[in-house]
This record gives C-alpha cells, structure tokens and sequence, in this order.
C-alpha cells in the first residue's frame, strides 16, 4: 500500500483503505477500483490523497493506530454531538466507551512512530479532526510515561470533545475562505468555552475533562484564550492536546489552506515552543512524528523518485526507500550508496 496525491490519483488504481464521510458514513471500501467519477469525486470532496495497493507497494504496510471501524465509529459519534436532533441520545458512558478503545489500540502500537496521513473530506474536517487529534493526544501522553491506563482513557475523552463547541459556529464560517467579520472571529474564539458550557449543560463529565476542554487553546506563555493561564497552570491535558491540535491542523487540507508537511508542521511546533507549547511534550512529539512518512513518494537528489519504505526511529531524515520504478532499496543512513543522497521533496 502506498500514498498517491490526489493530483496524481487516475482511473483503474486500487483502494488501498475505507474512505469515509465526517459521519462515518462508507464512501468507498478498500479494495474498490476507482473510475473517472471517483477521481473527480475525490477532488471536489477536498481529499488531499488516498492509499492505493500496487504490484510496487503490496508487501509494505502503513501502520495505522486505530482500526478503520473504530475510526468509522468514532467519527459517527463525534458528528451525532453536533446534530441537534441527536446530541441527546448520545450516553456519556458510550462517549467513555469510544474513547476507551481508541486508548486501548494506540497503546497497542506504543513504540510506533506516526507515520500517516489521514485522507479526509475538507469540509467535515471538525469531525476527522475531533477523532486525530484523539490518536495524537493518545500517543503522545502515552509516550510521556507520565499518565496511567486511565489518565490516558480521560485524555482521550477531552481530545474526542474539544472543538464540540464549534456546533454552534456556521458551517460556513467555519469553512470561510474569507476574512472573518468582528462578531463572526469572536465567535470562533469562544469555541472552548462553548465546547465547555455544552459539557457542563447536557454531560455530568468530572472538572478535569470539562477543564481541558476549556483550556486546549491556552498558551504555554500566557498569551491564548480564553482565560490566558501559563505554564502548569494549563491542565496537562490541555497542553497535551495543544501540541496534537496544532500539528493535526496544520498537516491537513482546510478549505483556506493547503496541508503543510508533517516536517513543516513540527518546524512550526518547534519554533513556537515556550510560546505556544510545553517544551517537554514538543521533545518527545518531535521524535514520534515520522517527517516522511511510509508510504509517501519522495523527490531524491539524483533526480529519481522513491517510496520511503521504513524510518529510522534515530535518524527520520533519512529513511530506507524503494526507487520507482525499477524497485531498488536504498537506506539513505548506512547504505553506500543511500548515504550521498538526500531527500529533495515529499509529495502530498
Ligand atoms: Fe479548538
């Protein structure tokens, strides 16, 4: 299996994985071969890529962190909490239950670096974005060695519902390609603690889910919103979910942005540490972000194009790849020849 653009994607390839809506509904099932309305479909839903399985690619494996049917249901879940004719009937111990089984699997591929690209529908990206950022936070609190089976479960809670409040912001606000009017910003801003007052209305969660929820656009320097808390007067949660947040956000396709790569996206956390983020969760997401990620075709310097097949935990810029379309494996950190060359630029 590996990640095609969409730009490059054409008629006849094979679907690699689910592609679904931001309500989980199945748009096309892994295994489907696409057809000219497909490609076209694609583009217009916003889908920056997908995964294909070719006769290139069939023995690689793209790690994933959570099965696509728990994706599905999370998903559904996240987007019922948004529906007004739905919200009710969703039980806060299935809300519990979710999000103990996203923790379970991405504990099941602790030690695993983040290697995707998560292929999803621009205009539903609250949604997708909701059930990422809840692997993300997931890994990265799992990672830290600070937070037990069910700091992690609660974690996973704050992350599932942390931009629930944006249900009461306009679709099409929230998609502007525009500027924003005064009011309209106003209201984006007031997000967490919209996300806050509908916990605390309809929910009965404890004051630390309600607390990082209303804290995961805090700044580490005192400078976010909405209380402007600092430092550790941010919940662990919040600051946790921060770091997830912004990566999650940056690597994806927004209908006023084009997804920056996941090496542009942790250059941003980077510089932004001490200001924006907790340094000490920056170290250690920084190593678990795969900046070319398995799958991806690359640019390398002679010229050639490449599949990067494997990362080195120590050494991520400079995975093994496998040259298109003849199929040599290169390791770019110990191989003879690997070692001259560099990678030029990731396609996604
Ligand atoms: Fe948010």
């Amino acid at each position: 299996m590996r990640y095609i653009p969409v730009a490059d994607v054409e008629k006849g390839m094979e679907l690699g994985q689910n592609i679904y809506d931001g309500a989980g509904g199945l748009l096309w099932e892994k295994g489907f071969f696409l057809m000219d309305e497909t490609v076209w479909k694609l583009q217009n839903l916003g889908i920056p890529g997908i995964y294909i399985e070719d006769e290139f690619s069939w023995d690689l494996e793209v790690p994933r962190f959570i099965a696509p049917e728990l994706k599905q249901e999370a998903l559904r879940l996240v987007h019922d909490l948004f529906q007004e004719e739905r919200y009710q009937e969703v039980e806060q111990d299935y809300i519990q239950e979710v999000a103990g089984k996203i923790t379970r699997q991405v504990l099941a591929e602790r030690g695993r670096m983040y290697n995707l690209i998560d292929t999803r529908i621009s205009e539903d990206y609250t949604f997708f974005h909701s059930v990422n950022v809840a692997v993300l936070s997931v890994m990265l609190g799992a990672a830290t060695g600070n937070l037990g089976l069910e700091e992690l479960n609660t974690l996973a809670v704050v992350a599932l519902l942390h931009d629930v409040g944006k249900r009461y912001v306009e679709q099409d606000v929230l998609n502007a390609r525009r500027g924003l009017t005064e009011e309209e910003r106003l209201l984006v801003v007031q997000h967490p603690k919209l996300s806050y007052d509908f916990l605390q209305e309809h929910f009965d969660f404890s004051p630390e889910i309600c607390t990082g929820v209303l804290e995961h656009h805090e700044w580490y320097n005192g400078c976010g919103y909405p209380m402007r808390r600092s430092g550790y007067e941010i919940s662990y949660y919040a600051r946790i979910i921060k770091v997830a947040d912004v990566f999650d956000a940056l690597t994806s396709r927004l209908p006023y942005h084009d997804p920056i790569s996941p090496s542009g996206a942790v250059d941003y956390i980077m510089s932004n540490t001490w200001a924006e983020f907790d340094p000490d969760l920056v170290e250690i997401f920084t190593k678990k972000i795969a900046v070319y990620p398995v799958g991806c075709e690359v640019a390398l310097s002679d010229g050639r194009r490449a599949v990067v097949w494997e990362n080195h935990p120590e050494s991520l810029l400079r995975p093994i790849v496998k040259v298109l379309p003849e199929g040599e494996v290169l390791d770019l950190e110990s191989g003879r020849e690997g070692k001259e060359l560099a990678i030029l630029e990731l396609y996604m």
